[in-house]
C-alpha cells in the first residue's frame, strides 16, 4: 500500500500533543535511539527498587513521553497513580496536609474509575489502542479495589481532625494492598509545569523539601517531572535534596531518531505495517525537523512544525514534505 499525505493528515499523524493513553504506544525508547540504558531502563529498574525519582528535561523534551512507555499499561508489575496538577488549586500541595488530602482523594477516584475508563479507552477506536488491548488484562485486573479504598478515606475522613499521621497510616494502608500483591505502586506527579505559570518559587521549593520528604514515608516509589527552570532560582543540589535518583532526558543527536519517532507514528496511528517513510519524507527533511528539535529543546514543536509542514504540501498539491515545507512550517512560528 502506497502512503499518502492525505491519509497522514486525516490521521493526525503528527499530533503533538496525543492523549497520556496513547504516548506511550507512540513513545521511541530514548535507550534505542541513542544507544544507552540510561533513560527508561534506568527509570523501571528504579521504580522497581522503591526509589524518589526526579524525571528532569525541558518543556515537550519527552518526560510525560518515558513516563507514559515505562509505566504504560503493558508493564507487568507496577501500578502508576498519577496525582493532578493542573485542575488542582495551589493549596493542594503547599503542605503535606493538603498534598495527603489531594493523594488520597486521587487514589479513591482511581479506584472506582479505573476499570470504567480503561474499558473507555478500549471501546474509543478513534485512538491508538492496539497495545493497549494487548495489555488489557494487567491493566484492569490490578488496580486495588475500589471498596478497600473508599472503605480506608471513609476511616480517614470520620475521625474527627484527623492528624497528617491518621491519614499517612490510611495511605501508606491503601498502598501497601497493592505491595502485597507484589505491585510496586509509583506515584507520579507528571504535570509540575503547572506551577511554572504560577511562577511560584516558594510553592515550587516547598513541594521539594516538605512535601516530598513527607512523600518519602509511603510504601511506593515516586516520579516527578522536573523542569529545568526551577533550578534558575534553586540549585539542584538544594531542589532535589530528597529525590536522590535524577534521570535526565536525553538529546537526540541524528536524523534518524527524527526519523523512527516519525515511522513509528505513522505505523501506529496510520496503522500500516511496512511503511517507508521515505515515501512521504522528501530527503533532507528529517535534517530540517531535527535543526527545529535541536533549536527548541522540544520535540512537541518539532511535532507541531511537521504538522505544519504536511499541510503546506498537502496545499501545494505535492508528493512529499521537503525539507523547504519544514524550514517554511517553522519560521511561520
Ligand atoms: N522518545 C519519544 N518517542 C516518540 N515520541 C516522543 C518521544 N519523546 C517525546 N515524544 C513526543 O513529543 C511530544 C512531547 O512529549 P511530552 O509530552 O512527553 O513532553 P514533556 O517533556 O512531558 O513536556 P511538558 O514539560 O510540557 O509536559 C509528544 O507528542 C510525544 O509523543
Ligand atoms: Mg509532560
Amino acid at each position: 500500500m502506497t502512503l499518502s499525505l492525505e491519509a497522514l493528515a486525516d490521521a493526525y499523524a503528527f499530533e503533538s500533543s496525543p492523549r497520556r493513553a496513547d504516548l506511550g504506544v507512540l513513545h521511541v525508547p530514548f535507550d534505542e535511539l541513542i544507544g544507552s540504558n540510561r533513560t527508561e531502563a534506568r527509570l523501571d529498574a528504579s521504580v522497581r527498587r522503591h526509589e524518589p525519582i526526579a524525571l528532569i528535561g525541558a518543556s515537550g523534551c519527552g518526560k510525560s513521553s518515558v513516563i507514559a512507555h515505562v509505566l504504560g499499561p503493558t508493564t507487568e508489575g507496577v501500578v502508576p497513580v498519577y496525582v493532578p496538577l493542573v485542575a488542582a488549586p495551589s493549596q493542594t500541595v503547599d503542605t503535606p496536609e493538603h498534598l495527603a488530602d489531594h493523594l488520597l482523594a486521587t487514589l479513591v477516584r482511581l479506584a472506582g474509575s479505573t476499570g470504567e475508563q480503561v474499558e473507555r479507552d478500549l471501546a474509543d477506536t478513534t485512538t491508538v489502542t492496539t497495545r493497549v488491548r494487548r495489555g488489557r488484562a494487567g491493566y484492569a485486573g490490578r488496580w486495588i479495589g475500589a471498596d478497600v479504598a473508599a472503605e480506608v478515606l471513609h476511616q480517614a475522613q470520620t475521625e474527627r481532625n484527623a492528624t497528617l499521621a491518621d491519614k499517612t497510616d490510611a495511605l501508606a494502608q491503601i498502598l501497601g494492598t497493592v505491595a502485597d500483591g507484589h505491585l510496586v505502586p509509583v506515584i507520579v506527579f507528571d504535570d509540575t509545569d503547572r506551577w511554572l505559570s504560577y511562577e511560584s518559587v516558594e510553592l515550587v521549593a516547598r513541594f521539594f523539601a516538605e512535601g516530598v520528604r513527607w512523600l518519602l514515608e509511603l510504601p511506593a516509589a515516586l516520579v516527578v517531572a522536573v523542569h529545568p527552570r526551577y533550578f534558575e532560582t534553586t540549585s539542584p543540589a538544594e531542589l532535589l535534596g530528597y529525590l536522590d535518583t535524577r534521570i535526565d532526558i536525553p538529546s537526540l543527536e541524528s536524523a534518524s531518531a527524527v526519523d523512527a519517532i516519525l515511522r513509528r507514528r505513522i505505523e501506529t496511528i496510520v496503522g500500516t505495517s511496512d511503511t517507508s517513510l521515505t515515501e512521504v519524507l522528501a530527503s533532507g527533511a528529517s535534517a530540517a525537523v531535527l535543526a527545529v528539535y535541536r533549536e527548541s529543546g522540544s520535540l512537541r514543536r518539532a511535532l507541531q512544525v511537521c504538522h505544519t509542514a504536511l499541510h503546506d504540501a498537502l496545499s501545494d498539491g505535492a508528493q512529499m514534505i521537503s525539507a523547504r515545507h519544514v524550514v517554511a512550517a517553522a519560521s511561520a512560528g
